[in-house]
């Protein structure tokens, strides 16, 4: 869908639907509002007195304007209290609005801002709005040959505006909002794909793409690199499988004074069985979306080089399935990790802090000013903080705190866990240096804790997105199933990086 500016009056402007927010607690009919309950002869103030439309949030009514204005329809959309609004709710109204114009199958819609006050708030509420409307719209469909319910998606959302200057501020929020969403889209697309075709293979092939872009290098390693370096705690999840492991780095140089850059790891993991300690069977098809958090690292790389942000960073991504296969390792096993670490295995399906310790040891080469790892780590998160939040543990309180104003700025939540030393005591092993899992109690935090023993002195932060990855229910801009989250999150931190405080 493109995002059009014009510039001119809504009640002149024609359009299939205009959407109008409207706040449940007006009293007296103002702005854009105002003006078309005018040019209709009282259509808006009319529902409104029946009780039929009250403008709570997510309420939508349409109004048919019968040629009295040259938009043919008004939707209504309900935005609740003035006083309550905050642009995540924005998001949400837009993508109810967005759905509901896709319902009607028409092929554009519009709106106008004039809602907005402050010209500071312009480019906050464009880029709700937007990625309300865009978000909300997604559908994977790629593997639908017959009876493809793909509804007819509307192709143009045109958002007109009277004051030229502000079309301006809204021309280019706009721009960065379908760039930030096209990487979302990105991500979702990756994490719905099967786990037979996104192979660890076809993860480094999706990474080539992004590579493409100016200012973006890719390395990949393959199985005879790891052995070589030495990352046997990737290769050793990987023994189970005929799919061969890829280890893969982005390299996005937007700054080229500083050259320390931010490490974003990823967990690649396309396929989690559990192994050898396999999982029950139900729902294991979902796991397939256990490469999300590599998914969103190489969503906000893309992001970042199309916005050409001024930061360096370094995506690093171990991909690999987990199987039980004849030589797959069991429990029992030790194995020597790329830090030299050694790791005595309790339970094949804690996998992923496996593969993020080599990498997280990895990303230490790099000399980086942070560490963000992104992981569909535990079910004790999901446990912890159903799919509304990603799990958040770290060492550094500053990084701790952009993360967290990145997530209230985008609605990708975080909830900090504690990561004390007593919880260490947990993985330690009896024949090892340490143990991969610390039995169920706190799972979430033994496993951030695990992750710790690999990180040197850089600031690091470890986000467990093993619940709002995947979707078993819809939410207004987020449909059931894979849901890029992360990428905002991470383009948003990147954003602010060098903002001072
Ligand atoms: N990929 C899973 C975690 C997961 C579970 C993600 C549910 C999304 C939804 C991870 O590899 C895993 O299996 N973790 C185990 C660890 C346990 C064996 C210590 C878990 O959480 O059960
Ligand atoms: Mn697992
Ligand atoms: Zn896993």
């Amino acid at each position: 869908m493109r995002i059009l500016t014009r510039k001119g009056k809504i009640t002149e402007f024609k359009s299939a639907a205009v959407v109008v927010p409207y706040f449940e607690d007006v009293k007296e009919l103002q702005g854009t509002v105002k003006l078309l309950d005018e040019e209709t002869g009282g259509m808006i103030k009319d529902i409104i007195a029946t009780g039929d439309f009250k403008g709570t949030l997510n309420q939508v009514s349409v109004l048919y304007t019968r040629g009295l204005i040259p938009a043919k329809r008004i939707v209504l959309a309900g935005v609740g209290k003035k006083s309550d609004l905050t642009m995540e709710k924005l998001r949400c109204v837009f993508a109810t609005a967005a759905k509901h114009v896709r319902s009607l199958t028409l092929k554009e819609f519009s709106t106008s801002l004039d809602f907005i006050e402050s010209k500071e708030s312009i480019e906050h509420t464009v880029q709700a709005v937007v990625e309300g409307a865009v978000l909300g719209l997604y559908q994977y469909t790629n593997y639908k040959t017959v009876d493809k319910d793909k509804k007819g998606d509307p192709k143009e959302f045109t958002i007109v505006e009277e004051r030229e200057d502000v079309c301006e501020i809204i021309r280019s929020a706009a721009e960065s909002v379908e760039i930030v969403t096209k990487a979302v889209f990105f991500a979702r697309d990756m994490v719905s794909a099967p786990g037979n075709e996104m192979t660890p293979t076809a993860m480094a092939g999706e990474a080539r793409k992004i590579a493409a872009r100016k200012n973006v290098k890719l390395r990949v390693l393959d199985e005879r690199k790891l052995r070589k370096i030495g990352m046997n705690a990737l290769l050793g999840v990987a023994k189970g499988s005929a799919e061969p492991a890829r280890f893969i780095i982005l390299e996005y140089s937007g700054d080229v004074k500083a050259e320390r850059p931010v490490a974003l790891v990823g967990k690649g993991l396309t396929f989690d069985s559990g192994g050898i300690s396999i999982k029950p069977a139900e729902k294991m098809e979902e796991m397939k979306s256990d490469m999300a958090g590599g998914a969103a690292v190489m969503g906000a790389i893309m992001a970042a080089a199309d916005l050409r942000l001024p930061v360096n960073i370094v995506g690093l991504i171990p991909a690999t399935e987990n199987l039980p296969g004849g030589r797959a390792y069991k429990p029992g096993d030790i194995l020597r990790s790329l830090s030299g670490k050694t790791i005595e295995i309790i339970s094949t399906d804690a996998e992923g802090r496996l593969i993020l310790a080599d990498a997280l040891t990895y990303a230490e080469r790099f000399k980086p000013v942070a560490i963000i790892d992104l992981a569909t780590l535990t079910g004790a998160c999901v446990i912890a903080l159903g799919d509304l939040a990603i799990g958040m543990l770290g060492t550094d309180k500053e990084l701790k705190n952009k993360l967290r104003d990145a997530a209230e700025k985008t609605g990708e939540r975080v909830w900090e866990l504690p990561l004390w030393e007593d919880y260490h005591e947990l993985i330690k092993s009896d024949v090892a240096d340490f143990k991969n899992t610390g039995g169920r109690p706190g799972g979430a935090i033994t496993a951030a804790a695990f992750l710790s023993k690999f990180i040197g002195k850089s600031p690091w932060v470890h986000l467990d997105i093993a619940g709002p990855a995947w979707l078993t229910k819809d939410r207004s801009y987020i449909p059931k199933g894979a849901t890029g989250i992360g990428v905002r999150l991470l383009v948003q931190f990147l954003k602010d990086w060098q903002k001072k405080d």
